[in-house]
């Protein structure tokens, strides 16, 4: 008995998720190296899966253009019968059952038993011998009742995951010739009812199959394509190429992606990457291991791409100095905040950001610059620059994302005032240490707002709000960052896709 259920078209969906490009390399244990990111579906996910399988076989099934098709055949008495069958279509489908099991090192096998359909057409038909020649056309309509299996084997192609159907069977228990009226002879009706049991066989059969191979197809390239989008940010993208074909073992499918940001011409290398196999456990649904060299790089681009900056002004300005803090605020911050018309305040990161990650989470150093703007003639301008080191755990929940942050260290490196007449004015230690602490308490946790709002965004760009998630987790190891969910299947998901590329 099969162990339960299985749609390879859909399992696509999420080991595309990273995305494409370029050639494969090796095999797995020798691409793990080059391997920045990693997606690993384990079977309890496959089963949610499979229970939509047969959405997408219907619309497999509904899909097919069935040829027409033509025959002759030789009688006694009669002479020559010629016929033909057009205008097949589909009605009343109906799919019993589906079963998968992942076969380890080959691939899945997918059974979608009891399929019963109706299939109605017109056949045209003549025959006579020298005496007569008579041309008729009568309706049929056939039931039937088919299994179907397919192999898919996942393979490696142009740098994408994609899946290799041809190996599709279909199987009859049922084929019921109908013909309309009864005023065909009965060595007629002998004559189609065997010709048509084999050529609607045929016929089906060839459709069903390639229908089914090109909605993988249809499934994987849009996947592929959303990812691709999702993936590039302004001048920033990252290549999501495979770096070896996915592997299956009887308990999960994991594919393997190099991770490497491009920006300005400039691609990062991955080639001493600690993935191995065994980071990963079994049993949650989905997993995605993701490394600091995969994050590094996509911070020095955004922070080379002047993406990480922030400008807060007005009201919410004043609202955030409420914050009650240790050290007193200076008189011409007060003033500023209070009595100025406009005051902005302008926070940058002015150099290349790093992070590592441990179990006890992400550390990320970098350097925080900041410019208060009273926006009254005037009045002095403050500039300060500070060292920060935060570290930060992230959790899913609500369809949002959190980033919880604790700064371990907050270092002033140069404050001052500068006015209109040009002069600059070193501030006071009282006054460095106001500032120290409103980057502490003030600055960092409003940026990890801002970034969470801006990460929930691009995270909804691509879908994640779609997902019924369970119980995400974040888990940082050391030099990788583990995700791991359940997810119940979106159906409004499949749908749309459905919708958008069958019609
Ligand atoms: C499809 O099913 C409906 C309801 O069961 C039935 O009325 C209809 O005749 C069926 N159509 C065909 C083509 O068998
Ligand atoms: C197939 O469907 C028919 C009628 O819908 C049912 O009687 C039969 O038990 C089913 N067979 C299997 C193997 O599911
Ligand atoms: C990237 O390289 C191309 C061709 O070498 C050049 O035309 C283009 O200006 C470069 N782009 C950047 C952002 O450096
Ligand atoms: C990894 O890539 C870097 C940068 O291209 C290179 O200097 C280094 O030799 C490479 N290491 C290995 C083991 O290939
Ligand atoms: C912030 O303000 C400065 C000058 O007022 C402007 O050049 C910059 O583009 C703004 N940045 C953002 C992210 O709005
Ligand atoms: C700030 O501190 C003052 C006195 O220490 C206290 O009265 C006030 O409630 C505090 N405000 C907030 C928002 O915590
Ligand atoms: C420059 O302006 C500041 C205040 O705006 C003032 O204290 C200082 O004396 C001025 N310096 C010169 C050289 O005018
Ligand atoms: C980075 O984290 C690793 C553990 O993943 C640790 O061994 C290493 O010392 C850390 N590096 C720095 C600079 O903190």
């Amino acid at each position: 008995m099969p162990r339960d259920v299985f749609p390879p078209l859909l399992l696509l969906l999420f080991l595309s998720v990273f995305g494409a490009s370029h050639a494969c390399l090796l095999d797995p244990a020798s691409a793990y190296r080059f391997t920045g990111a990693v997606c690993r579906l384990t079977y309890p996910a496959a089963v949610v899966l499979n229970e939509k399988t047969t959405k997408v076989i219907e619309a497999a099934f509904q899909h097919a253009r069935y040829p027409s098709v033509k025959g002759e055949k030789s009688l006694l008495f009669i002479g020559t019968v010629i016929y033909g069958l057009d205008n097949l279509e589909i009605h009343n489908l109906s799919i019993g059952r589906s079963a998968f099991e992942l076969h380890p090192g080959e691939g899945i096998a997918l059974e979608i038993g009891n399929v019963s359909a109706v299939f109605r057409g017109t056949i045209q038909y003549g025959y006579g011998n020298w005496l007569v020649n008579i041309a008729h056309s009568i309706d049929f309509e056939i039931e039937s009742q088919i299994d179907l299996g397919i192999n898919p084997k996942l393979y490696c192609r142009d740098g994408k995951v994609a899946a290799d159907t041809s190996d599709c069977y279909l199987h009859f228990h049922k084929l019921h010739l109908h013909l309309q009226g009864d005023k065909e002879p009965n060595w007629l009706r002998k004559v189609f009812t065997d010709f048509i049991t084999f050529t609607v066989k045929l016929a089906i059969k060839g459709q069903i199959c390639k229908e089914i191979n090109k909605v993988a197809n249809i499934l994987a390239d849009f996947i592929q394509d959303t990812a691709g989008q999702f993936l590039s940010y302004g001048g920033i993208s990252v290549d999501i190429g495979v770096t070896a074909a996915p592997v299956i073992n009887a308990n999960y499918i994991e594919s393997y992606h190099k991770g490497l940001t491009n920006y300005n011409n400039a691609s990062a290398v991955i080639n001493d990457s600690v993935f191995h196999p065994r980071q990963l456990t079994e049993n949650r649904m989905l997993y995605f291991w993701i490394s600091d060299q995969v994050l590094n790089p996509m911070f020095t681009a955004a922070h080379q791409d002047s993406r990480l900056q922030l400008n807060i002004s007005g009201a919410e300005l004043t609202e955030l100095f409420k914050t009650n803090l240790s050290s007193a605020m200076p008189a011409f911050i007060r003033e500023c905040l209070l009595e100025s018309a406009s005051p902005q305040l302008r926070v940058w990161s002015s150099s290349v950001p790093h992070l590592n990650t441990s179990i006890s989470g992400t550390t990320v150093w970098g350097t925080a610059s900041g410019e208060l703007d009273c926006g009254t003639q005037g009045t002095p301008v403050l500039f300060f620059k500070t060292d920060v080191a935060i570290d930060i755990t992230a959790s899913y929940a609500d369809k949002k994302l959190s980033l919880q942050g604790h700064p371990s260290e907050v270092f002033v490196l140069q404050a001052e005032l500068s006015s209109q007449n040009q002069t600059v004015q070193l501030l006071d230690e009282d006054h460095e240490e106001f500032i120290r602490e409103a980057v502490e308490k003030i600055g960092i946790p409003k940026v990890l707002s801002a970034l969470e709002i801006e990460l929930t965004r691009l995270l909804d760009k691509q879908g994640a709000n779609l997902f019924d998630i369970v119980n995400p987790e974040v888990l940082p190891q050391d030099g990788f960052v583990l995700i791991q969910m359940d997810f119940g299947f979106p159906h409004h998901l499949l749908t749309q896709f459905l919708m958008k590329t069958l019609q």
